[in-house]
């Protein structure tokens, strides 16, 4: 049987992603299926990560694998060697790669040269396992997906890139404000314009935050410096400064709105003050979704 990549929320179809989202919440009060039993996942990362990290570990383990992290420093994609020989080398230890990288390039030349399937640990590109868990997160505090609306306020980044694609894909209508130059780009709206039309999702792109978050179901946000572009850290302070998700903002949302982060968060920048603490109960249900998602994920891979 051909491998399977996981490098883009679409990688998989539509159908496909509804059918992860609702058996992640099954997952919850089943057995797990012990598919990983005898086999080993490397966890590739280049970045730091608490949460990606974690939650992949427990998931290979609770599927009854082995997993191993390669820190950022042992690595040396790239450097030390060559991605595509660190691709050979690996499938022949191990049965998959959760790789994070800082160049999407990077995933993509592994998953080329890889006999064993590669999954996207987040990229400078996309998050897909990120977007997909919230999408978990927002099926089990709002009952359904279709028709809702979703304001991503900030950064058009990886996690608005996985974000975009996953609403367009199940029909939340996906509502951006960001200053006009970190905006979403033209490639990642073209695709998810394609699913859009099929799934009747609305896109738009806005630079004022109070017009996304109108209404809006669910007002996201996440990092205005996102790993690997700590060198723009104060430009970017100074184009973000009014995209803060605070009271105000919140004001214009539906009442019972969901508020949600990816975490890390920085507290008084891109969430004003006391913010995730309120809403802790959804963005902490984000973070354990994760492992959910990626357990029912790996499941459905190996079985
Ligand atoms: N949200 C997320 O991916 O967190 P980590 O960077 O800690 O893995
Ligand atoms: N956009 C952030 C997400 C972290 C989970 C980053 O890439 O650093």
């Amino acid at each position: 049987m051909a491998k399977r990549d996981i490098l883009s929320v679409a990688d998989f179809t539509p159908g496909e992603i509804e059918q992860l989202v609702k058996q992640a919440v099954k997952s919850k009060k089943e057995a797990w299926p012990q598919v990983l039993a005898g086999k080993s996942i490397v966890l590739l990362f280049e970045k730091p990560s608490l949460r990606t990290r974690m939650s992949f570990e427990l998931a290979v383990h609770q599927l009854g694998g082995y997993a191993m992290y390669m820190s950022p420093e042992e690595v040396g994609l790239g450097k030390r060697e060559s991605v595509p020989d660190v691709a050979h080398v690996l499938s022949r230890y191990v049965q998959g790669i959760v790789a994070r990288t800082f160049q999407h390039r990077t995933l993509e030349t592994l998953a080329e040269f890889s006999s064993i399937p590669v999954i996207n640990a987040l990229s400078d590109y996309e998050h897909p396992c990120q977007a997909l868990a919230d999408l978990t997160t927002i099926y089990e505090r709002k009952g359904k997906l279709k028709g809702l609306n979703l304001a991503f306020v900030g950064d058009g980044n990886n996690v608005a890139n996985s974000l975009l694609l996953a609403c367009s894909m199940v029909g939340i209508n996906f509502l951006i404000a960001s200053p006009q130059e970190y905006s979403l780009k033209d490639n990642i709206l073209m695709i998810a314009n394609k699913y859009a039309e099929k799934s009747g999702s609305q896109i738009m792109l806005l630079e004022e935050p109070a017009m996304a978050a109108k209404d809006a179901d669910v007002i996201y946000t996440d990092v205005w410096t996102s790993m690997g572009q700590e060198e723009e850290y104060e430009q970017r302070c100074i184009a973000f400064a009014e995209y803060q998700v605070n009271d105000k903002l919140l004001a214009y949302a539906k009442k019972d709105a969901l508020v949600m982060h990816p975490l890390p968060a920085h507290h008084g920048e891109e969430v004003a003050v006391g913010i995730v603490d309120r809403y802790r109960s959804v963005i902490f249900d984000q973070a354990e979704n994760r492992l959910h998602f990626q357990r029912t994920l790996l499941a459905e891979l190996y079985k």
